[in-house]
């Protein structure tokens, strides 16, 4: 332990003696962007990386008279490894901004070096609610988990839903999942019989829905990470679950546009909560989708592409502000309290919280041309995070 903190201590202050030579590049403006590219949350960074090149090819290389360098890593989702190589962006590389994170705990091993470096941010898949408080230097461009949870806790048990077992990926989004949940579906009258927890790392969730059907609730409340709904699904549906009378109930998470359209008619009539879904029917968004599976051949944008895409807009439109002159604080400063139509709806970024102000959707997986989509039937406007109020 004691030999590890050295370690950390002596690479803070090699942060500090890099940083009068930091940011200081001339004409290029380096956006570091780690990244899950390989493993088990590959998706988020295969989804992220291409919406990042089509902003890019969208708004161009060149903002306020710097061509922008994109610097992708491939953290393979391990906390260490995140946190190795965004000191190595910001030392070595020199970056202007930190960008991705794909799970929650990279993006926590790597808030220190943040903070120590003044370097902005950008967190666009995690989505704990306390990610932004972990550094000063935090913006967030996802979601937060309380932000979709409390939506289903309001919307099951007006539709009839009145017990409920919760099963969530055991960290910080499924625990914040479980909770904000809960609370608020007591809080309606509704009636939680169990919690169960499932593994991060290769997950079985057999025995979980066994114990679920042993339970009876009217319904199943779930958050996995991004690229683990498919298996759920799949597991549901294979032991007769929705059968047996238990509706499944879920964060938009589960039933993720990256793998919807291959998990089958079971998944029909799925109801989620959740900030974007490829269907969302607003021009804007129809360009953009447009746009992306023009460019990337047979893959459709979901939420992980969505925050990449506005996280780029972000950076891209603080550099604007600060005309190309700004270090980390100025930088920061141009990021808070953007405000602007995204494809997901109209969004800002609060300048107290740092963290993303959004429109949530109720949807329900239906069928439209022959592909299933999670179909919005209902919106609450500018949602808050509500974890910020504790
Ligand atoms: C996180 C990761 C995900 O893939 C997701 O869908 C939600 C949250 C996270 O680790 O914060």
């Amino acid at each position: 332990m004691q030999r590890r903190h050295l370690i950390q201590a002596a690479s803070l202050a090699a942060i500090a003696l890099a940083m009068p030579l930091a940011h200081a590049q001339g004409n290029t403006f380096k956006i570091g962007l780690v990244l899950p590219m390989t493993g088990q949350q590959a998706t988020t960074g295969r989804q992220i990386e291409a919406a990042a090149r089509l902003y890019m090819a969208q708004n161009g290389d060149t903002v306020a008279g710097k061509k922008i360098e994109l610097i992708i890593k491939d953290d393979t989702s391990l906390p260490d490894v995140t946190k190795r190589l965004a000191q190595e962006l910001v030392v070595n590389d020199k970056v202007n901004v930190l960008a991705g994170f794909g799970i929650t705990p990279s993006a926590m091993a790597t808030a220190p070096i943040a903070t120590q470096s003044k370097t902005p941010m950008v967190v666009m898949a995690a989505a704990t609610s306390s990610i932004t408080e972990a550094s000063p230097y935090i913006v967030r461009t996802s979601f937060t988990l309380p932000q979709v949870s409390v939506a289903m806790g309001d919307w099951a048990p007006k539709n009839g839903i009145k017990s409920v077992v919760t099963l969530v990926t055991d960290y910080g989004p499924g625990n914040d999942a479980e909770k904000y949940f809960k609370e608020r579906f007591q809080l309606n009258g509704g009636k939680v019989v169990d919690s169960l927890r499932v593994p991060l790392r290769n997950p079985d969730f057999a025995p979980f829905l066994q114990k679920v059907r042993d339970a009876k609730p009217d319904a199943l409340f779930v958050f996995v990470p991004s690229g683990a709904g498919a298996a759920v699904m799949k597991q549901f549906i294979e032991r007769g679950m929705d059968k047996a009378g238990i509706k499944m109930i879920a964060t938009g998470d589960v039933t993720d546009d990256d793998q919807l359209n291959d998990m089958g008619d079971g998944a029909l009539g799925v109801v989620t909560t959740h900030h974007y879904s490829a269907a969302h029917p607003s021009a804007l968004n129809k360009k953009y989708v447009e746009a992306f599976q023009k460019a990337n051949k047979n893959m459709r944008p979901n939420f992980m592409a969505m925050g990449g895409y506005d996280g780029m807009r972000v950076i891209y439109e603080a550099l604007k502000a600060t005309k190309g002159q700004g270090g980390g604080d100025a930088l920061l400063a141009a990021m808070k309290g953007q405000i602007f139509e995204s494809p997901r709806g109209q969004v800002l970024i609060d300048a107290q919280t740092r963290d993303i102000v959004q429109d949530v959707y109720l949807r329900k997986v239906e069928k439209k041309d022959g592909q299933l989509y999670n179909v919005e039937f209902d919106v609450i406007k500018a949602v808050k995070d509500p974890g910020k109020a504790k």
